[in-house]
C-alpha cells in the first residue's frame, strides 16, 4: 500500500475556515464550538493548536493547551494557559472521514506529547466523545477511578456520553 504524506505544522489564523469544516464532518451539530471561541483558542494556544494537511489541505486538526492534571474544559470552554502546568490537556482530535485511518490522528497525538515532555509535563489529558475510546486506549490513555465534582460537573457539559482520560509522559 501507498503510504499517505502527511504534513504537521502549528496552525494559524487563516486556518479557522477549515479547521471548521473539519470540525462540521467530524461532530453532531451540538458538539460544535462556534468560530469566535474557536479564534480565542488560536490566538491564546498558538503554539499548542496543530493542523494535518493531506495533499495541501487541511483535514486534521489537534487543540491543545497547558492545564492541570484533573481540570476538565467544558464544552465551548475559553483555553486558559496553566503557567505552572503539569498536564498537555488534549481539548479536541478530529480527522476528516477523508483523511481517516491513514494514521494521522496518532501522528497528531505524537507530535503534541513530544512537546509536552519537551515542556516536562508529566501527563496528558483529555475528553473522550463518540466512539473514541478504544483509539485513546491505542494511544495510552485509560479513565481513572474517580473525579473531582468540578470535573464531574464540566464533563456533564457534552451531550452524550463523555469520560476524562489520562496518561502519564515518561
Ligand atoms: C478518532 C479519530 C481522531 C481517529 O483518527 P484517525 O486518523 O482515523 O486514526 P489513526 O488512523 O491514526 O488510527 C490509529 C490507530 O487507532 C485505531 N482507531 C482509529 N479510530 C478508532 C476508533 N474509533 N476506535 C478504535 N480504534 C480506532 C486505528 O485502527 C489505528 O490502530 P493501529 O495503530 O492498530 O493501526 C477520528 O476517527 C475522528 O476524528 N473521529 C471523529 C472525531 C472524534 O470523535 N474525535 C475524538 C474525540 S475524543
Amino acid at each position: 500500500m501507498q503510504e499517505t504524506l502527511f504534513h504537521l505544522r502549528p496552525a494559524q489564523a487563516a486556518d479557522l475556515p477549515a479547521i471548521l469544516a473539519v470540525q462540521r464532518q467530524c461532530y453532531l451539530p451540538s458538539m460544535n464550538e462556534d468560530g469566535a471561541t474557536w479564534a480565542g483558542r488560536l490566538a491564546a494556544a498558538a503554539d499548542f493548536v496543530w493542523v494535518g494537511e493531506v495533499a495541501g489541505k487541511v483535514g486534521a486538526y489537534l487543540a491543545t493547551y497547558p492545564s492541570h492534571l484533573g481540570k476538565v474544559t467544558p464544552l465551548g470552554g475559553a483555553f486558559a494557559l496553566a503557567a505552572d502546568a503539569d498536564c498537555l490537556y488534549l481539548h479536541d482530535l478530529a480527522v476528516a472521514p477523508a483523511a481517516a485511518g491513514r494514521g494521522l490522528g496518532a501522528r497528531l497525538v505524537a507530535g503534541a506529547l513530544a512537546a509536552a515532555r519537551q515542556h516536562g509535563w508529566r501527563h496528558a489529558a483529555l475528553v473522550c466523545v463518540q466512539d473514541a475510546y478504544a483509539f485513546w486506549q491505542g494511544q495510552g490513555f485509560s479513565a481513572p477511578a474517580t473525579l473531582a465534582p468540578a470535573a464531574q460537573a464540566a464533563l456533564a457539559s457534552y451531550p452524550g456520553p463523555a469520560r476524562y482520560m489520562t496518561r502519564q509522559l515518561d
